[in-house]
């Protein structure tokens, strides 16, 4: 048995009280879904800025009835002290997602990313500390390299941030050491790198490089590669990042508590290669592709060239064994975006 089958066999036969912040966003609503297929008690926050209430609708629609009863919702925003503190009551482990996401946008308008990343994260482990959670898991970034070129990353190695938004989650796994010397609280950062899979939001100006290729191509619209689409990036599915959050929260070696780990594969998939992979699983559904090809356009500022993650210590002290490699991944994540945004 693996350390993650191990894990959701616990939370089969144990019921724990679960916060999910950013629950109605990507990745907070399959963190929902995973707990509540497991039977877990989970309440929910989000004030709806980037996330949506048709995510939370599709997760009551999957996870069922009697599953949907153990899902409290609170629509409130983490930069209220108060809202954190009412969402905090009497939870044992908080998965805090809650965040504007994107580097475009934090170039735009950083003081909003600031607002909602930095004082926000604080609201959230203020509330947390008083609460006495168990444990505080929390989404970081693989931003946090920043300039640094050294290839995999490795988590005690970063260069200087390239962008607000990679300003943001540094602070926030500064925050998270300082809160565990100061107060003893006990968190673990997780540096998400490229994460894809169902309900990630392909609209609007921000969207991440999957879904907007997703629409674009089922759409037949034109398809934009920032650069020459040499760029790479180590994308990682959703249930990976699923699995990091669970062990995350129930590792119970002290050397696991307190760390950052990266949350990916180890693997390095060029934008081109992306298009190509993508283009062909699309490509029978939808034979307009055959004639399909990308626009290059110029590099994207704050973006970094290249990115592949170490997970040797999430390997060694939580056990993490991503089971989705990209290509089964995309598979996944393109039926869903076909079932969802194909028109009928
Ligand atoms: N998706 C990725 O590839 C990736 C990579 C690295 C890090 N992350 C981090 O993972 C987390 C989740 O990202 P995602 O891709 O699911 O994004 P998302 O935008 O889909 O989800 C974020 C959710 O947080 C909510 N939210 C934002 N500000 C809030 C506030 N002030 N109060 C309450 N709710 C608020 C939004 O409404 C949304 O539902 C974020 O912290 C993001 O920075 C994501």
């Amino acid at each position: 048995m693996t350390k993650y089958q191990a894990a959701q066999q616990h939370l089969r036969e144990h019921q724990y009280h679960w916060l999910v912040t950013g629950v109605a966003g990507f990745i907070g609503s399959n963190l929902l879904e995973a707990l509540l297929r497991l039977n877990q008690k989970v309440t929910g926050l989000d004030n709806f800025s980037t996330g949506y209430r048709h995510n939370l609708e599709q997760v009551q629609e999957l996870a069922g009835a009697e599953a949907w009863r153990n899902f409290t919702f609170i629509e409130g925003d983490i930069r209220r002290l108060e809202d954190c503190a009412s969402a905090c009551k009497n939870v044992d482990y908080v998965l805090h997602e809650a965040a504007l996401g994107s580097v475009p946008r934090s170039i735009e308008d950083p003081i909003l990313t600031n607002e909602n990343n930095i004082s926000g994260f604080l609201n959230m482990l203020v509330a947390s500390r008083d609460a006495s959670v168990k444990r505080f898991v929390y989404a970081a970034s693989s931003s946090t390299y920043g300039d640094h070129p050294g290839l995999p990353k490795v988590e005690s190695v970063i260069g200087k941030p390239l962008s607000p938004y990679a300003v943001t989650k540094y602070v926030n796994e500064i925050y998270a050491d300082v809160f565990a010397r100061c107060y003893g609280i006990d968190s673990i950062g997780l540096r998400y790198f490229n994460i894809f899979g169902p309900r990630q939001d392909p609209n609007g100006a921000y969207a991440a490089v999957i879904p907007q290729w997703v629409a674009a191509l089922i759409k037949n619209q034109t398809l934009y590669i920032n650069g020459d689409g040499e760029t790479s990036r180590d994308f990682c599915f959703i249930d990976n990042v699923i699995q990091a959050n669970l062990l995350a929260a129930l590792a119970d070696s002290p050397d696991a508590a307190n760390q950052i780990y990266n949350v990916a594969l180890n693997e390095r998939t060029s934008l081109n290669q992306l298009y190509d992979m993508m283009r062909s699983l699309l490509m029978e559904q939808f034979p307009h592709l055959q004639e399909h090809r990308p626009q290059y356009v110029g590099f994207r500022e704050g973006d970094v060239r290249h990115s592949q993650a170490d997970i040797s210590k999430a390997r060694k002290l939580l056990g993490f064994e991503p089971t989705h490699r990209i290509d089964e991944g995309l598979k996944q994540a393109m039926d869903w975006y076909v079932a969802h945004l194909a028109p009928q």
